[in-house]
C-alpha cells in the first residue's frame, strides 16, 4: 500500500514538472502575428495570393489529387476519403501550415487534452469528450483518478435503461409501453442528440424522439400535441440543471404530464434526468436512480458522447450508439497517432486558418450532401462558434487577428436554389465543406435520387473551381453586357469528405474529424476553445428584465432603445 502510494507520489511529481515545462515553453512561444512561419504565410499570401490558382495546379501536376486527398480505412464501414485538393493550396503553402501547426505546439496540447490535462485553462477543468468514447479503456486520469470506470457505469446504465424500454419493461403509469422520448434542453444538451437522432433515422428501433429546447411556449406546446402522457418519457438534459429554458420547459412537461397523471408517485416512470447536478435533479422531483450522469469536464457542446446521447441510444438502440461511439474512437486514434502532413483534422485546421487569417475569408460553409443531416450545420455552428468565437488569447490579452469563422449551410441541393449564387459569384471568399454519402439510405426510383444528388455535389465543386471565362460565355452569349453577367470566376475552394454510407460509426468519425478540427484552430490562434463566457451577459441581463414584464408600468432603467422597447411591448398586452 505505502509502496503504491509512493508510486503515485512519485508520478504526480513528474507531471507536475512537465506540466510546468510545457507551460513555460507555451509562455514562451512568440504570439501567433509575430511567428515567423505565421509571417511568412502572410507575406507569401500577399505577394502570391492571387495567383495561386486550382485548375492550374491541376494542370501543372497530374498527381494532385492523390497528393492532396487522403483515404482512411475503417474496420467494417468502408473508407473515407477527404479530398483537400481544390482548395488554393500549393505545396509551398501546404508545407508552411504543417509548420505552423507543429510551432504553435498542436500536438502537444493534443497529447495534453488526452492526457486528462486541464486545459480549460479559465474553469481549470480537463476536456475529455475523448474518454466518452474511449472503447480502448485505456486509463485517463483526472486528478490522480482514473475515469474510465465511471464512464462505463454510465454507458451500462444507459445501456440497461434502453432495453428495459426497448423490451417494454419499462412501462408508463398505466402500464402501456413507452412510444414517444421527449429530450428537453437546450444548446449543447439539444443540438448534439437532435442532430445524431436526425441523421441516424435509418437506425430507429422504433421510439418516436422530439426535441424542446426554445423557451417559445410554442415550441413545447406543438410537441405535447403529438404526444400522449401514458406513453411519454421526458429526458430533462442539462450539465447544470440551472439553464432557465430547460427548467421552464421542463415545469410546464411536468404539468402538462400531472393534469392527466394526477398522481405525482408516477413522475418517476416518465421522468429521467441527465447531468451533472445531483441536487438540482433532486429539487425537480426526480429520483437519483433516475439520473443519467456525466462530469464538468465534459463541455456541453462536446456531449452527445455522454449520457446527453441518451435519447439517441434510445431512439437507435444501444449497440448501435456503441458504434457512433466507436467512430469517434477510430478518428481520435487517427488525430492522436497520424504524422501531421496525414492528419486529416490538422489539415482542414490549418486549410481553414489559411483562408480565414490570409485572406481574409469570414465564414465557412458546411454542405451535407445528406439530407438526414440536415441539422450538422447548425450542430456545428455551436461546436466551432461557440469553442472559437473568441478575441482574447489565453493569456487574457486581445488578439490581432481573426480566430473562429461564422459556419453555416443547408443541405445540397436546397442550397444550390437558395444561397450558392453568393458563393459562386459574391464578392466574398467562401471557402466550403461537401459531405457526401456515396450510398443513399434511401435507393428509391432505382437509386436515380442520389445518382442525380451526387452529380449535383460533383458538379458544385467542379463549377466552383473552374468557373466560366468571358470567352466561353462569348461563344454563347454575344450580348456583352449579358454575357458579363455569366462569367464564374472560378478557383472558389472546397473540400470533399465522402464516404460509404451514413452509418452510426460514420457519423460518430465525422463529427469527431470536426471536433479535432475545432481544437487545433483553437490552439493555433492561442485561445480557449473550452469556455463560453460570451453567453453568460445576455442571460444576467434576461433576468434582469424578467422581473420589469410584470405589471404595468413602464420601465426606464435602460438606454432609450431598450426602454422603448419594453414599453411597446408592455402597451401591446
Ligand atoms: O448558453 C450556453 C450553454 O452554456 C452551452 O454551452 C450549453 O450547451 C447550453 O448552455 C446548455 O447548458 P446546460 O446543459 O447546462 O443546460
Amino acid at each position: 500500500m505505502v509502496y503504491r502510494r509512493r508510486w503515485y507520489e512519485f508520478f504526480k511529481i513528474i507531471r507536475l514538472v512537465s506540466s510546468v515545462i510545457t507551460m513555460e515553453w507555451n509562455d514562451k512561444r512568440v504570439k501567433l502575428s509575430v511567428d515567423p512561419i505565421y509571417k511568412k504565410l502572410k507575406d507569401y499570401c500577399c505577394r502570391h495570393g492571387e495567383q495561386i490558382n486550382i485548375s492550374e495546379l491541376f494542370k501543372e501536376d497530374p498527381d494532385r489529387f492523390n497528393k492532396y486527398s487522403l483515404k482512411i480505412k475503417t474496420p467494417d464501414d468502408g473508407e473515407i476519403l477527404v479530398d483537400f485538393s481544390k482548395n488554393r493550396i500549393n505545396d509551398d503553402v501546404f508545407q508552411m501550415l504543417i509548420k505552423l501547426a507543429t510551432s504553435r505546439g498542436v500536438l502537444e496540447s493534443r497529447d495534453a487534452m488526452f492526457k486528462g490535462e486541464k486545459i480549460n485553462i479559465t474553469e481549470n477543468r480537463s476536456v475529455l469528450h475523448v474518454a466518452l468514447r474511449n472503447l480502448s479503456n485505456e486509463p485517463i486520469m483526472v486528478d490522480g483518478k482514473d475515469v474510465m470506470p465511471d464512464v462505463n457505469d454510465a454507458l451500462n446504465h444507459i445501456r440497461y435503461f434502453c432495453e428495459r424500454i426497448h423490451c417494454n419493461e419499462w412501462l408508463g403509469y398505466t402500464g402501456k409501453p413507452i412510444t414517444d422520448v421527449v429530450n428537453i434542453g437546450i444548446g449543447g444538451s439539444d443540438l448534439g442528440p437532435l442532430m445524431v437522432c436526425e441523421a441516424l433515422k435509418p437506425y430507429s428501433v422504433g421510439l418516436r424522439p422530439h426535441f424542446v429546447s426554445n423557451i417559445d411556449g410554442t415550441h413545447i406546446a406543438e410537441t405535447l400535441k403529438k404526444c400522449c402522457p401514458e406513453t411519454t418519457l421526458f429526458v430533462i438534459s442539462s450539465k447544470t440543471f440551472t439553464t432557465r429554458e430547460t427548467l421552464r420547459n421542463a415545469y410546464t412537461a411536468r404539468q402538462w404530464f400531472l393534469d392527466s397523471a394526477g398522481n405525482e408517485a408516477h413522475i418517476a416512470k416518465h421522468f429521467v434526468a441527465v447531468s451533472t447536478n445531483k441536487e438540482k435533479v433532486k429539487e425537480f422531483g426526480i429520483d437519483d436512480k433516475n439520473m443519467f450522469v456525466f462530469w464538468d469536464w465534459v463541455g456541453g457542446r462536446y456531449s452527445v458522447w455522454s449520457s446527453i446521447g441518451l435519447s439517441v441510444a434510445l431512439s437507435i438502440g444501444y449497440c448501435n450508439f456503441e458504434r457512433f461511439l466507436g467512430g469517434a474512437h477510430f478518428i481520435d486514434n487517427h488525430f492522436k497517432t497520424a504524422p501531421v502532413e496525414q492528419n486529416i483534422p490538422i489539415i482542414l485546421a490549418m486549410i481553414g486558418i489559411w483562408y480565414s487569417n490570409f485572406y481574409g475569408a469570414e465564414t465557412h460553409a458546411i454542405l451535407p450532401y445528406d439530407q438526414y443531416l440536415h441539422r450538422f450545420a447548425a450542430y456545428f455552428q455551436q461546436g466551432d462558434m461557440e469553442s472559437n468565437g473568441k478575441s482574447v488569447n489565453r493569456g487574457g490579452e486581445p488578439v490581432s487577428y481573426s480566430t473562429g469563422p461564422v459556419i453555416w449551410g443547408e443541405p445540397g441541393t436546397n442550397g444550390q436554389h437558395a444561397f450558392y449564387q453568393l458563393i459562386h459569384q459574391g464578392t466574398r471568399l467562401i471557402p466550403a465543406d461537401f459531405i457526401v454519402p456515396a450510398i443513399s439510405h434511401n435507393p428509391i426510383s432505382g437509386n436515380e435520387h442520389h445518382k442525380i444528388l451526387l452529380a449535383n455535389f460533383l458538379a458544385q465543386t467542379e463549377a466552383l473551381m473552374v468557373g466560366r471565362s468571358i470567352d466561353d460565355v462569348l461563344k454563347t452569349e454575344k450580348n456583352e453586357t449579358l454575357a458579363n453577367q455569366k462569367v464564374f470566376s472560378g478557383n472558389r475552394p472546397t473540400n470533399s469528405i465522402v464516404v460509404k454510407k451514413i452509418t452510426p460509426f460514420i457519423l460518430g468519425a465525422l463529427l469527431a474529424i470536426y471536433e479535432h478540427k475545432i481544437f487545433t484552430q483553437g490552439i493555433v490562434w492561442d485561445i480557449n476553445s473550452f469556455d463560453q463566457w460570451g453567453v453568460e451577459l445576455g442571460k444576467v441581463l434576461a433576468q434582469r428584465i424578467e422581473p420589469e414584464l410584470q405589471g404595468n408600468q413602464p420601465v426606464s432603467s435602460h438606454d432609450a432603445s431598450t426602454n422603448g422597447l419594453i414599453n411597446f411591448i408592455k402597451a401591446s398586452w
